[in-house]
């Protein structure tokens, strides 16, 4: 098994293999080697910390740096006064950026007092030209940098960083390379992400992803079910699809692989009891889909359909590719075919140009959807991509009551709508112990709400049908019912 690769079979006197993944075995063994001679000279392990600062795709990446680390001999930390911490960091909007400049303030203190401590920054930030030409300047101390596109080689560059003292800097620009079977620490025993595709072809224009994670590239379909029949086995019952546009899936294979056809070949993996997936792009959003998803008992009826705006017009500008009625039309259909669909979304207010009858259509669209919930987002002026160069940016203040007047409309309704649900029984996915009460144990329903039910340790990983008693805001209190 790839989580389990022999390491110390590896020679690592003779020269590195110039296949993959064999090559970053290679370097795992070099790397693991150093961590042994560590623990000689210190008399401990040295301790890791993996931070994530980004979307479900990043986390992902994160559990692979985080299994790679493992592997090597690392121990695992959440703790930043480690002996290694890297940022897996995020450019979506600029306050995920300056975020990193702000703890790497912090680091470096520790680091002052520490100097052995190394610290490394990779992900979507990292493909950023401007980001890279600051770090290298003002952030000396930083010893590893690496972008999206060569995350799978990072136990050559880290054993590169553990043999010298100056900064290891490596970025590419772009790559049509999928690098399989490295080793990934899943954060749950019971779910799991899986990467079905990498990248993004759709230029919205206000966002960075396309520019930093490279043009769409989806995995083969035999990898991905082998990936989710391992995790199977090893007692995950519940998988998360990931892609920037899942619906786009397959389609640049010589012989295109529709996403409805891997969700129906998922569903024959008997030990997987619940498929989720995001993000879908409206525009690409198949008939087919509609009703796999409908017909299916372990596809959750929810889907997560990001509307960005209401207006035509705008949505126009943003490149969006559909209008304001076909999304209207869209959610309609998918209504009509599963009632009981919980639909999700994410809203920009302020993009450049918005006028009040723009916003007014946002919140016309807000009302007639009637969202389960979603994410509103303050427009963000990316560098380098189109709407950067659109005049009439609106003014903060405008942005902001329009945001505030959003945020109350879409909790208002997402309330109404979590209450309606009180008093019906439906499916939870058991997934800790309360915190707070032991008692309790917490789950999910098939719309991400939390639950809570009397219950014990025992039921982590299953799923159980429970009345859902009380709702309060947005969680419920509820109770298994007796199997029959
Ligand atoms: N691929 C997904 C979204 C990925 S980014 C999709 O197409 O829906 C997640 C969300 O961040 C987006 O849906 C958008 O609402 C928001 N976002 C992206 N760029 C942004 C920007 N420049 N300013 C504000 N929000 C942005
Ligand atoms: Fe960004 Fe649009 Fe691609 Fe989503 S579909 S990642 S919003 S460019
Ligand atoms: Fe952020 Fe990169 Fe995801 S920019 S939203 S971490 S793809």
């Amino acid at each position: 098994m790839y989580n389990e690769i022999d390491l110390d079979i590896i020679d690592i006197n003779s020269e590195p293999p110039t296949e993959e993944p064999f090559r970053q075995y290679y370097f795992m063994a070099k790397c693991r080697k150093w961590v042994k001679d560590f623990e000689q000279k210190n008399e401990r392990l040295p301790k890791a910390c993996v931070v994530n600062m980004g979307c479900q795709m990043n986390a992902r990446d994160s559990e692979k740096l985080a299994g790679i680390l493992e592997n090597i001999g690392y121990e695992r930390t959440d703790c930043e006064e480690a002996d290694f911490v890297i940022y897996n960091t995020c450019t979506v909007r600029e306050n995920a950026n300056n975020k990193v400049y702000g703890r790497l303030g912090y680091l470096h203190a520790y680091k002052k007092k520490h100097p052995q401590m190394k610290i490394a920054l990779c992900g979507c930030m990292m493909q950023e030209a401007h980001v890279v030409e600051r770090l290298k300047s003002s952030y000396r101390f930083v010893d590893l940098i690496f972008g999206t596109h060569n995350l799978f080689k990072f136990p050559e560059l880290l054993a590169s960083m553990l043999e010298r003292s100056e900064m290891t800097i490596e970025i590419w620009q772009d790559t049509d390379k999928i690098v399989e079977e490295l080793p990934i620490d899943r954060k749950y025993p019971f779910k799991s992400g899986v990467n079905i595709m990498f990248g993004c072809n759709n230029f919205c224009s206000y966002c960075i992803v396309p520019y930093v994670r490279g043009r769409e590239r989806s995995r083969r379909p035999q990898e991905i079910l082998r990936e989710i029949e391992r995790m199977a086995d090893d007692g995950v019952v519940e998988v998360m699809l990931l892609g920037q546009n899942v619906n786009s899936y397959g389609k640049t294979f010589d012989e295109p692989f529709p996403f409805a056809r891997l969700l129906q070949e998922i569903e024959q993996i008997d030990k997987i009891q619940r498929i989720r997936f995001m993000t879908s792009h409206p525009k690409d959003l198949s008939l087919d889909l509609i009703e796999v998803m409908a017909a299916s008992n372990k596809i959750c009826h929810h889907l997560h359909l990001p509307l960005q705006s209401g207006s035509t017009r705008i949505l126009e500008q943003m490149n969006r590719r559909y209008t304001k009625e076909q999304y209207l039309a869209l959610a309609g259909r998918l209504r009509e075919a599963m009632p009981d669909l919980a639909l999700t979304t994410d809203i920009i207010v302020g993009f450049p140009g918005e006028t009040e009858a723009d916003f007014a259509d946002t919140l016309d669209v807000v009302r007639q959807v009637e969202y389960d919930s979603a994410f509103t987002f303050l427009y963000s002026k990316r560098t380098g991509t189109p709407a950067a160069l659109m005049e009439n940016q609106v003014p903060e203040d405008i942005v902001k009551r329009r945001f505030d007047q959003l945020l109350q409309e879409v909790q208002h309704i997402a309330a109404a709508k979590a209450e309606r649900l009180t008093g019906q029984v439906r499916p939870i996915l058991v997934e800790e112990v309360n915190a707070q009460d032991a008692s309790l144990v917490t789950g999910r329903l098939e719309n991400n709400s939390i639950v809570h039910i009397p219950g014990d340790a025992s039921m982590i990983g299953t799923l159980v049908d429970v009345t859902l008693e009380e709702c309060r805001g947005f969680y419920y209190y509820g109770r298994a019912i007796a199997a029959s």
